[in-house]
């Protein structure tokens, strides 16, 4: 595989294939396994993922790369192969998850900034040689009638441009993501005022790309769609990709390659019609993808619940998910 950025950017959006978000950290993997009965032990948390890693036929078709958490990186399958290999043979890029998480804001009640700039390069070239070619920072912005204030947006995108340039400097791409939560609290924000916040989020978000003398090139965004709260959901599946592509055209340079989205809580056939919708009815100048945790992942969970004889029903229906979500990439997705 070419080791260029703009390389490893282009297959991470190739047409047709979006990204598995499998780096939940250690408390929201707990969380996940426990709403399914599920010890979170490091085995069990390795016998998951290996389950989804070698779904060999959705993995080699529907799936451009995989955003690890640190402990799967490093982590052997049932039979010692690293899992990392596995992702590799599929085809997939394998990523990793280098943020340090959102903490409180000093001096913004309700706000928060995403730790782990402190030794980043270091980590960075430890996870390159691991095999990573990408990484991911969350960055995450609280959605009110009054939030989010300016300097918490700052902070935010002030730690994404220089997680991504450290990023460039070690040859791994960076996906930046800023979430505007659709399910935080108190969660009953129009599609317009998320339309605003969007928009001034991702404006903020390029002038320090731009600042911190990021290649776009060599990028992928994550944003949110431009979508209603969880308390308020009233939007269409047409208005909110409307929105969402104008707000997308309004503010994302056309030197980036690819967009691909987080779910943030939406349900796994939503998550699927919108992408789906924006790429039937829009042309842009990026590819528009998916990089999906909960909204690739839920249906599995449930069919496996643990048990070792459920491996192929859980694969089947992460399988199934893939597929959708790759059928959406390119606008062909029906319900
Ligand atoms: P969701 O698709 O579950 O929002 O997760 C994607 C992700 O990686 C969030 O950082």
């Amino acid at each position: 595989m070419s080791e260029r950025l703009e390389d490893i950017a282009g297959a991470m959006v190739a047409s047709g294939k979006g990204i598995l978000a499998a780096d939940e950290s250690s408390g929201t993997i707990k969380k996940r396994f426990d709403s399914i009965g599920v010890e979170s032990t490091e085995e069990n948390r390795r016998d998951y993922r290996e389950m989804l890693f070698r779904a060999d036929e959705a993995m080699r078709k529907y799936i451009s790369g995989v955003i690890l958490f640190d402990e799967t990186l490093r982590q052997k399958a049932a039979d010692g192969t690293p899992l990392v290999e596995i992702i590799r043979n599929t085809g997939a890029v394998p990523g990793i998850k280098v943020d340090g998480g959102a903490k409180d804001l000093a001096a913004f009640p309700g706000e928060k900034v995403t730790e782990g700039l402190d030794g980043l390069r270091d980590r960075l070239s430890e996870y390159y040689g691991l095999g990573a070619r990408f990484a991911k920072w969350r960055g995450v912005i609280a959605i009110s009638d009054v939030l989010p204030n300016r300097g918490a947006v700052r902070a935010n995108a002030q730690a994404l441009a220089r997680y991504a340039a450290l990023c460039q400097e070690a040859g791994i791409v960076p996906i930046v993501e800023p979430e505007i939560l659709m399910d935080g609290e108190p969660g009953d924000h129009s599609v317009d005022r998320c339309y605003e916040v969007t928009q001034e989020v991702l404006r903020a978000v390029f002038a320090e790309l731009f600042n911190a003398r990021v290649s776009l090139e060599g990028m992928v965004l994550k944003p949110n769609m431009v979508i209603d709260g969880k308390n308020a959901r009233k939007a269409s599946v047409e208005e909110i990709a409307e929105k969402t592509v104008r707000c997308l055209r309004a503010t994302v340079p056309a030197s980036v390659p690819g967009i691909a989205f987080l779910s943030g809580g939406q349900s796994d056939e939503e998550a699927t019609a919108h992408l789906s919708a924006m790429n039937a009815a829009y042309d842009m100048p990026w590819q528009l993808t998916f990089s999906y945790g909960r909204a690739l992942q839920a249906a599995c969970l449930q069919a496996w619940g643990g048990k070792p004889e459920n491996v192929a029903a859980g694969q089947r229906a992460f399988s199934h998910r893939a597929r959708m979500n790759g059928l959406a990439a390119t606008g062909n997705w029906n319900r």
